[in-house]
């Protein structure tokens, strides 16, 4: 029998990750993954203690121990010739190694792991468990007195994750793995977090070669779930899906570009969503010049960049740590820290700022004493024509920039821009106003700072019209009116 994982699978093997998140797509080979994942290290490890989850008990024996590639099926070589045991819930094999199969529908079922000493923690479908049920297993993960043969030693302790996007789950998974950093970068999280090494490893439909071959109509299958969302999630495994998303066609796959070092000569500009008490978001933009393809690196696709595109590089966030929290800096400081972030001989032909900042209290405004640091800073008001100072216009210049036409977008976010790959995908529609985008009462301080930005350099207005979002200000003070008219109070 043939025990070989295909490429994609294969980086889970050779990565020096030890918390790995692995997935997106339906049918990227996921949960097969997790299942050679098992054997590999059991057969090699003696003594080893595998664990491995799915919410519920159906859930776990349809997937993992019926039909081809299950359980029975790869281990059936080992058990004909006695190296390994399949027992009720447990998989022995004959060097003391152990995979132990395991559901936690309700919470309280933790409870039954707390004695565990778990050497691979591998979970299967991670969105259909709680953070609280994930946190509490991450917890019982550890090497205790395990010998472990020296060419096995960096791949334990390891937890292993396979998910699709959606799900009870998807927020705070999405939060844990894919916010964390770009996908397939390994990067260290805090001592609260576990301390171990993260990574996301995105598979799609196409990295798993046995189905695609063997049932070539699954994709459509795929294709027929109906809404637009679900399908981006489960056939592009497109984390950024949520149900009222006010950007909908806002994609890591899309928009998402690596850093690069842009020519000197591109339009560069700064745009600063002002706060105190909520946190303060400064963006640094680039105007791309010409056509630009952006050569594959790093698990980054080759991108292409045309002419005019806007290309948001870095970011300053002044955030106080938790959602909507700010920093409560003085304009002084957050100006220094500007001039800090700019190394030298990068020019900034001119930075916008949103016009509350040049609201006077007692004293200078915010504006003017970030003014003595930093020049060239200007009102966002005057950028805008007098139709389009409003929600509306913001949220359709963003809108009609992130929209791929001809198949290219014409706005960029780099992967270090992490507030905003953190916040911008996250924001719900208005739902009582959903022409006017975003909800105000969410985290949306990024978002008005880019859309600041982009509404310095507008798109052609017909382009808006052909997408049918034209805004007709005239007809809308006649409607309000008509409705003033016909009211009795
Ligand atoms: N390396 C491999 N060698 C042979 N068969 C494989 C391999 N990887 C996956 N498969 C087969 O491809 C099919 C789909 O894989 P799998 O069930 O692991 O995908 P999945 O990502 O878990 O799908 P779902 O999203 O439906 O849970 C299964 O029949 C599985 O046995
Ligand atoms: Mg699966």
């Amino acid at each position: 029998m043939d025990l070989s994982l295909h490429p994609k699978q294969y980086q889970v093997l050779t990565s020096p990750a030890n918390e790995i998140l692995y997935g997106g797509a339906a049918g990227g080979g996921k949960s097969y993954l997790l299942r050679l994942v098992s054997i590999v290290l059991c057969y090699n490890i003696p003594g080893l203690q595998v664990y491995l989850f799915r919410r519920t008990y159906p859930d776990l024996m349809a997937n993992h121990m019926n039909g081809s590639g299950s359980f029975p099926e790869l281990l059936a070589p080992f058990i004909e010739d006695g190296r390994a045991k399949m027992k009720e819930g447990e998989i022995a094999f004959a060097n003391g190694s152990k995979v132990h199969l395991c559901h936690c529908q309700h919470e309280k079922d933790v409870l039954k792991y707390q004695g565990a000493e778990i050497h691979v923690l591998l979970i299967d479908e991670l969105t259909h468990f709680t953070d609280y049920i994930y946190r509490f297993l991450r917890n019982r993960v550890r090497l205790g007195g395990l010998k472990v043969p020296s060419e096995w030693v960096s791949k334990v302790p390891l937890i292993l994750n396979a998910s699709n996007p959606g799900g009870v789950g998807h927020q705070w998974v999405k939060a844990t793995f894919i916010n964390h950093a770009p996908p397939h970068e390994c990067k260290q999280t805090t001592d609260e977090e576990g301390g171990m090494l993260r990574q996301y490893i995105p598979a799609r439909l196409d990295d798993n070669p046995t189905l695609t071959s063997n049932d070539p109509n699954y994709i459509k299958r795929l294709q027929g779930l109906g809404s637009e969302a679900l399908v981006r999630a489960m056939r592009d495994g497109d984390w950024d899906i949520v149900a009222g998303a006010a950007f909908e066609k806002l994609s890591r796959d899309k928009h998402m570009i690596r850093p690069f070092v842009m020519p000197e000569w591109w339009t560069r500009f700064t745009s600063l969503d002002w706060g105190t008490a909520k946190p303060y978001s400064v963006g640094w933009y680039a105007i791309c010049d010409e056509d630009v393809v952006l050569k594959a690196r790093e698990g980054y696709p080759e991108k292409i960049l045309p002419k005019g595109s806007i290309i948001r590089y870095k970011e300053l966030y002044g955030w106080g740590g938790s959602a909507d929290k700010g920093t409560r800096e003085e304009a002084r400081e957050v100006a220094a820290k500007i001039h800090a972030m700019e190394t030298d001989g990068e020019r900034i032909d001119y930075r916008i700022a949103d016009s509350a900042m040049w609201a006077q209290h007692d004293g200078p405004s915010a504006a003017e004493n970030m003014m003595d640091e930093l020049a060239r800073l200007r009102n966002k008001t005057p950028f805008m024509e007098k139709s389009r100072k409003d929600r509306i216009a913001n949220y359709l210049e963003f809108r009609n920039r992130i929209a791929a036409k001809d198949g290219f977008a014409a706005f960029f976010v780099t992967s270090n821009c992490e507030h905003f790959w953190r916040t911008v995908p996250e924001l719900q529609l208005d739902t009582r106003q959903p022409e006017k985008g975003p909800d105000t009462a969410q985290e949306d301080h990024v978002y008005d700072e880019v859309s600041y930005a982009l509404v310095s350099r507008p798109q052609v207005w017909t382009e808006l019209a052909r997408d049918g979002y034209e805004y007709d200000e005239a007809q809308a003070k006649a409607k309000k009116a008509d409705r003033k008219s016909q009211s009795r109070y």
